[in-house]
């Protein structure tokens, strides 16, 4: 039988990590965060003093380097090398610097071959850019939630402010952030972010993250015929 392979794609702070993890809760299947996994790489970049826009230099980097995820009861920990960076890769310089470094094919190309390897052995929800439209394009289960980039600016902003990170941030300038990730992921030349034609749209913008779940839910036990509990 082929695995349960739920591709969840959209923009930064659409909600889109939220419900993946909601839904991979609920069906009791693995929930594979891709752009973890970008991050980690970033992170390395970054450590090394490398620009992640300077693709001659982060391309030698990655002969040596390693990047695996586990997840342990549910949350993923992501490994560079073998140590668990997940506390270090979550900045707003990671964040940037993830994005920046997702535009060389290279990078994408050691990613994407693991995130297959993982796809192919289990059932999972994977979320991220180009789940739908590179990764596992064969899947019948694609989502792409978004928001506005208002609203997803609004969200950012509650979230640093609940974590005392906000250093000041105002809107207007989240929203800039938020809208230039925006424009990489969709603009760069190998795999962009994009809507495939069989993806279920879900705009999160006036829905709570409860409906977005319902409603993801609802559409796989479509797909898969699959009752409420597994
Ligand atoms: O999902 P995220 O915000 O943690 O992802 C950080 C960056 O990583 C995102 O701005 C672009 C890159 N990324 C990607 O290029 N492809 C993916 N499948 C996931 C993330």
């Amino acid at each position: 039988m082929r695995h349960i392979n739920i591709a969840i794609d959209g923009p930064a702070g659409a909600g889109k990590s939220t419900v993946a993890k909601a839904v991979a809760k609920a069906l009791n299947i693995l929930y594979l965060d891709t752009g973890a996994m970008y991050r980690a790489v970033a992170l390395k970049a970054i450590r090394q003093g490398i620009d992640p826009n300077d693709a001659e230099r982060v391309k030698p980097m990655l002969k040596t380097t390693r990047i695996s995820v586990k997840n342990e009861a549910g949350v993923q920990h992501t490994l560079l090398d073998g140590e668990d960076v997940s506390a270090f890769i979550r900045t707003q310089e990671v964040s940037k610097g993830a994005s920046d470094i997702g535009v060389i094919p290279e990078v994408r190309l050691m990613l994407v071959h693991e995130q297959q390897r993982i796809a192919a052995g289990t059932d999972l929800v994977m979320e991220g850019r180009d789940i739908g439209s590179y990764v596992i394009p064969d899947s019948p289960c694609k989502f792409f939630i978004t928001a506005s980039s208002l609203e997803r600016a609004k969200r950012r902003l509650k979230q640093l402010q609940e974590s005392g990170k906000d250093e000041g941030r105002s809107i207007e300038r989240l929203k800039q952030e938020i809208e230039s990730r925006d424009y990489t992921d969709a603009h760069r030349a190998f795999a962009p972010l994009i809507q495939t034609e069989d993806a279920v749209l879900i705009d999160t913008t006036d829905m709570t993250i409860d409906q977005a779940v319902e409603a993801v839910i609802k559409r796989v036990q479509k797909v898969y015929s699959i009752g409420g509990e597994r």
